[in-house]
């Protein structure tokens, strides 16, 4: 059986495990050294504080989804990025549509508005995952990026988390998932 629930400090081994194979030889992420556990715990805990989810089947990991800050600049604040890993033994089986059901409400209910995802092209998993959960296409930087010897596109997709839209935002709170 497969259980999603939030990621705790203790889960960034097993992160790093499902991302290393992407570091090593997939252009889907543009990081071209595999983090370690202490920079991915940072990642985790950077303020203010955002979800980050994983997936795990007979206590293995095997997958994670998190928010990130879209930019540092202040008046990006309500605005977060979203990214989804999984093992390949467990591609297309739902997992990414569960984890982006479960991600996407809890970025909305601590006052984020708007989420975005980068995608290298091609990537057609996750450009059909993005577009199932509702994320349009609002962008496309061609040659962004060398990776992997060739030069990459990367699509970018939006999705508004509220509309309309408040005139005067209050602040995002901090994530704060019930097993801490
Ligand atoms: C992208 C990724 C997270 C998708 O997760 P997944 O669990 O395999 O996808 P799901 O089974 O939840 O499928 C979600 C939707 O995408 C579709 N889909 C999944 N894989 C697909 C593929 N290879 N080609 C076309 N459609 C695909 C499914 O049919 C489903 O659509 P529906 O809900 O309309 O039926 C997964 O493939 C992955 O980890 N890829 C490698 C890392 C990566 O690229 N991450 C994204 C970085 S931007």
């Amino acid at each position: 059986m497969i259980t999603i629930r939030a990621a705790g400090a203790a889960d960034a081994a097993g992160i790093q495990a499902v991302y290393a194979p992407y570091v090593a030889a997939s252009p889907a992420t543009f990081e071209e050294e595999l983090p370690g556990v202490e920079e991915l715990r940072a990642r985790m805990e950077a303020a203010p504080r955002k979800p980050w989810l994983v997936a795990e089947t007979d206590g293995e990991l095997v997958g994670y989804a998190y928010a990130s800050a879209h930019h540092s600049r202040a008046s990006y604040r309500w605005s977060a990025d979203t990214s989804v890993y999984l093992a390949a033994s467990v591609h297309r089986r739902g997992l990414g549509r569960r984890r982006y059901d479960l991600l996407l409400p809890e970025v909305r209910a601590l006052g984020y508005l708007h989420v975005f995802a980068g995608i290298t092209l091609p990537n057609a998993a996750s450009v059909a995952l993005h577009t199932a959960v509702g994320f349009e296409q609002t962008g496309l930087y061609r040659d962004v990026g060398y990776r992997l010897g060739a030069w990459r596109d990367v699509a970018f997709f939006a999705l508004a988390l509220t509309s309309p839209l408040p005139t005067r935002p209050v602040e995002p709170r901090p994530w704060a998932p019930a097993a801490d």
